[in-house]
């Protein structure tokens, strides 16, 4: 590690695309500060990640972190500035999809209010909730990933999943508006859909790997070149919001 050691931080990051992103941050000589919600699942895909990639504990940091607590967000920015790191990419990967055709709740006239709120409070305010805490952290050329969906598009909108659909519609619209509002600060914001992802979100017959899935992120998060700020994206290609 460096002086020159570029920091992300990476929400949900115990299992599924965000410990992928981890993974390739980490294979990039990243510093990588790992949030889990859950410590003991944190501390075991830690394990395995310093196992499989050689990071050490500098490199590799686990904290905890409960996307829907600004209580936690705000600790998380005290113990960055404390450390002494700014925190050049901040990837907003946390997520859930409480929706099932299994339980009947995918449809849009029986979805329960709750589970709308509770979606939301996750995958829209957890991403405003963190901006908001980290943004100070972050130097001019920082770079917020939000981690969003296809099934968010409007331009190509289903009839069921209303909560997961309008949480991730709402987080490309937080994008739209904090690249707007962070652009003076040359403080980056894309999204990204990662494709359908063989993860327990996506499910067993999800059609790409995690490691595919997590590509087009940490391209955002980390690519040499300058990119545009305020786009959605999948397949490192510019979509339709
Ligand atoms: N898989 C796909 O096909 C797909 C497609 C499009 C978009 N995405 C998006 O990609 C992202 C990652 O999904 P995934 O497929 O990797 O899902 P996953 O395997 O279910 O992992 C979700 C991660 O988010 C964490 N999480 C959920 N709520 C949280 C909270 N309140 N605070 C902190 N962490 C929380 C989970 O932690 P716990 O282990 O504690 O539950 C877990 O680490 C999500 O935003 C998802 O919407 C996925």
């Amino acid at each position: 590690m460096t002086s020159q050691t570029q920091t992300a931080l990476v929400t949900g990051a115990n299992r599924g695309i965000g410990k992928e992103i981890c993974r390739q941050l980490l294979q990039q000589g990243w510093r990588v500060v790992a949030c889990t919600r859950n410590q003991q699942a944190g501390a075991v895909a830690i394990d395995e990640l310093r196992e499989d990639t050689g990071a050490d504990a500098q490199q590799l940091i686990l904290r905890r972190l409960d996307v829907t607590s600004a209580t936690d967000a705000a600790s998380l920015s005290r113990w960055l500035h404390d450390c002494g790191f700014a925190l050049q990419a901040l990837i907003n990967n946390a997520g859930v999809f409480l929706e099932s055709a299994a339980a009947g709740n995918d449809d849009p006239l029986q979805v329960e209010i709750t589970t709308v709120l509770q979606t939301f409070n996750s995958n829209s305010l957890g991403p405003l909730r963190m901006i908001q805490a980290l943004v100070g952290n972050m130097p001019s050329g920082g770079r917020i990933v939000n981690v969003s969906s296809g099934m968010g598009q409007l331009s190509d909108m289903g009839d069921n999943y209303l909560a997961y659909r309008m949480s991730k519609t709402a987080l490309n619209a937080l994008t739209v508006i904090m690249a707007r509002r962070l652009q003076e600060q040359h403080i980056s914001v894309n999204a990204c859909c990662p494709g359908w992802v063989q993860t327990d979100l996506g499910g067993a017959d999800a059609e790409r790997t995690v490691a595919q899935g997590a590509d087009t992120i940490v391209w955002l998060a980390a690519a040499k070149e300058a990119l545009a700020t305020g786009g959605f994206y999948r397949d490192r290609k510019r979509i339709d919001w």
